[in-house]
């Protein structure tokens, strides 16, 4: 298998849980420096996908290069310390620990107590309410509010590849709108972010790439906008048509 230069590359990746396999071959790249969003139906892979990145699944076929490192065989840790972290699906703050603490525990790679500090500086910078709320319990924040914290605890790492299963899970509409654009900053403060998302049509509007994932293989792959008006995908999973959409005026 030749070594890649892509940031992210996956090559024929087969891997699933024991009961046959999920993903059957999964081929694509995810260029450095965008978002990519991986969307498909409920059972595709999607998730599992994710997993094979931040080594909770091992792949039975295949490679993961990252920057031109193989991933598969590594554990959690070690691609954690490549750069790699993934924001777990569920709430994962510490409740009963204030807003700070759990900030501060994203970094617990880190040993130098100054380098601690100028990442919180540029943390609470990119997310206010790390400032605001530092002295809370987390418990105390709302479902969105938490949310804010986990990105927040997660670039403690400064990492090179932010990877999201569903970060809208359970989120009200307005607070969504706000998750998105809390995406597009970390983007913006030069994280490269995987991401898979239920809201397909929300998402691949702020995706610079996409893929469609289905019953384990690639399907579709593209730009997001391209993605998002292949009249084909648009039909199955984007909740109707390019064209009914238009007439609905949703999407505008
Ligand atoms: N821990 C597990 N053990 C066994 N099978 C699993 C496990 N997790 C997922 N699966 C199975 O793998 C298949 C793909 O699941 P996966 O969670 O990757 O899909 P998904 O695309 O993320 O779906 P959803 O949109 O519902 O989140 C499903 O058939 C699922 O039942
Ligand atoms: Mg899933």
């Amino acid at each position: 298998m030749a070594e890649s230069d892509a940031f992210v590359r996956f090559e024929g990746v087969v891997a699933g849980y024991g009961g046959g396999d999920v993903l059957k071959g999964v081929d694509f790249e995810v260029p450095q420096g965008g978002i990519t969003c991986i969307v498909g139906p409920n059972g595709s892979g999607k998730s599992t996908l994710l997993k094979t990145v931040s080594g909770l699944v091992h792949p039975r076929l295949g490679q993961i290069w990252f920057k031109g490192t193989p991933l598969v065989g590594l554990s959690p840790k070690e691609i954690l310390k490549l750069g790699v972290v993934q924001v777990p699906q569920n709430h994962s703050l510490f409740r009963e620990m204030t807003v700070e603490q759990n900030v501060e525990l994203g970094a617990f790679l880190v040993k130098d107590r100054k380098v601690i500090a100028q990442r919180m500086d540029h943390v609470r910078d990119v997310f206010p309410i790390v400032a605001e709320r530092a002295k809370d319990k987390a418990g105390s924040l709302s479902g969105g509010q938490q949310r804010l914290v986990e990105f927040a605890r997660c670039l403690m790492l400064e990492p090179q590849l932010v990877v999201l299963d569903e970060p809208s899970m359970g989120l009200d509409p307005k607070t969504l709108r706000a998750m998105f654009a809390t995406i597009k900053l970390m983007n913006s403060v030069g994280r490269t972010v995987l991401l898979v998302e239920q809201n397909a049509r929300q998402a691949l509007k702020m995706s610079h790439f996409a893929v469609v994932l289905e019953n384990g293989q690639v399907r579709l792959s593209g730009t997001g906008h391209e993605v998002l008006n292949n009249p084909e995908i648009g039909a199955l999973y984007l909740g109707g048509s390019i064209e009914e959409a238009a007439v609905t005026g949703e999407g505008s």
